[in-house]
């Protein structure tokens, strides 16, 4: 079973409406990516140590909606699918939807992905395209994701995103994979807060292998 603490949940399906959160791999010192991302690796050097939990495990996890098969722990498994039943939109960078081509055309969660950046890629503007690119500011984008996110969680990526969303106060939690792991230098999560200590409520830990799934509220 996975460890539970004082799960700080609004509904009985584990979602609070319209609510903001991250959802990305980080090592224990804080990088989500490693340094020298680019197309050849964009998780930049050493990064790829972030990922290597969806195939530590002995339960098998089969992504609905795509051909993806992870093997997890089973609290992993049941953590994963509980993240996919309970996010109705992403926001992300536009480096992020760069370096991953988009993510092969859809995201692996199967919902709209709202890209913010500041030039729009027609290629990717089209009929039914699960990619909406937003070109006026973070929070347009975030206001368009929690109307089609319905009761459901947004999920923010990455750093920049990330970072923007503290400072503006508009994340609601904090969720990170904490891979077991020091990469020492790269793309680190937390930087350029510019701001003074932010508190923050533990609501749940769950031990996998390989990886620790931490959430945080933020206090506001
Ligand atoms: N560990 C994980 O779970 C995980 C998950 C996802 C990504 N990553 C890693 O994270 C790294 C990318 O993150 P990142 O923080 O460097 O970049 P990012 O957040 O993905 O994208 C930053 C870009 O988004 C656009 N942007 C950001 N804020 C904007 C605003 N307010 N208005 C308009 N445009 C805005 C800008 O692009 P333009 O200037 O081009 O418009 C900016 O350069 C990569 O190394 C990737 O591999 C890790």
């Amino acid at each position: 079973m996975p460890e539970l603490r004082a799960a700080n949940f609004g509904a009985d399906d584990g979602t609070i409406m319209g609510n903001v959160r991250t959802g990305l791999s980080v090592s224990l010192d804080g990088f989500i990516a490693g340094p020298n991302d680019g197309p050849e690796a964009p998780m930049g050097v050493g990064g790829e140590k972030l990922l290597a939990w969806y195939s530590a495990g002995d339960t098998e996890y089969r992504l609905p909606g795509s051909d993806m098969v992870f093997m997890v722990s089973a609290q992993t498994a049941e953590y994963l699918a509980e993240t996919r039943r309970t996010t109705g939109a992403l926001v992300f960078g536009r480096r992020t939807f760069d370096l991953t081509h988009g993510w092969g055309g859809k995201h692996p969660l199967d919902v709209p992905v709202f890209v913010v950046t500041r030039s729009v890629p027609q290629d990717w503007v089209y009929e039914g395209s699960p990619f909406t690119f937003v070109s006026d500011g973070l929070e347009s984008a975030l206001d368009q994701a929690k109307a089609v996110a319905g009761d459901k969680y947004v999920g923010v990526g990455a750093a920049g995103i990330v970072q923007q969303c503290i400072k503006a106060g508009l994340l609601d939690e904090i969720h990170v994979d904490l891979v077991h792991v020091l990469l020492g230098d790269g793309v680190s999560l937390f930087d350029h807060l510019g701001t003074g200590p932010i508190d923050l409520q533990s609501t749940r830990v769950i031990d996998g292998t390989g990886v620790t799934h931490l959430t945080f509220r933020v206090i506001k």
